[in-house]
């Protein structure tokens, strides 16, 4: 909106400056002005919250890529460490990220992020019942494939990519899968 800086400064109440109590005549506010002020206040105010959402969305990015980089091979355990149908816990590829290494069968290791994709709760192996549960909102992931099977989880558990290398199980990568 365009504002005709010649034009008077109008009032609330309609009446000339003449009029208008002495404050209002020593503070004149221009009602107009003031609403134009308001709205570019506003568009400032949106366009400055829609920047900080952009560098947000940008820093997360660039964390998620460093992250993915940092992921150099890590050893967690022994082959003899594990019986088949046990689970170990360790943190890969940051001291922040839980993760869980179980031996499905003799020769079949699996590992996972054990932060579950709906709101982050730490889920828990059910061997026995071949899946990984979260006691938060009852959410179940299956163990074979780490895919959310029940509750409110919609997205897979980032899997850890394992090397077996002399006996010895390594973390060489995460996963990230949307579906
Ligand atoms: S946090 Fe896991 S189901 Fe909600």
């Amino acid at each position: 909106m365009e504002i005709d800086k010649a034009s008077p400064t109008s009032f609330p109440d309609g009446r000339p400056e003449s009029a208008q109590p002495k404050w209002r005549q020593d503070f004149p506010i221009d009602v107009e002005a003031d609403a134009y002020g308001a709205r570019r206040d506003f568009t400032k105010f949106m366009v400055l919250t829609s920047l900080a959402f952009v560098c947000g969305q940008v820093w997360i990015a660039v964390q998620s890529i460093f992250r993915r980089r940092q992921s150099a091979k890590q050893r967690i355990a022994a082959v003899d460490d594990l019986d088949i149908g046990q689970a170990v816990s360790f943190h890969f590829p940051t001291d922040r990220d839980p993760c869980l290494l179980i031996r499905s069968a003799e020769h079949e290791f699996l590992a996972y992020s054990s932060l579950c994709t709906h709101l982050m709760c730490p889920v828990r192996p059910d061997l026995e019942h071949n899946h990984l549960h979260c006691p938060c909102h009852e959410g179940y992931f299956d163990l074979a494939s780490g895919r959310p099977t029940a509750g409110p989880p919609r997205r897979p558990l980032p899997r850890i990519t394992l090397l077996i290398d002399s006996g010895a199980i390594y973390a060489t990568g995460v996963e990230e899968r949307l579906s």
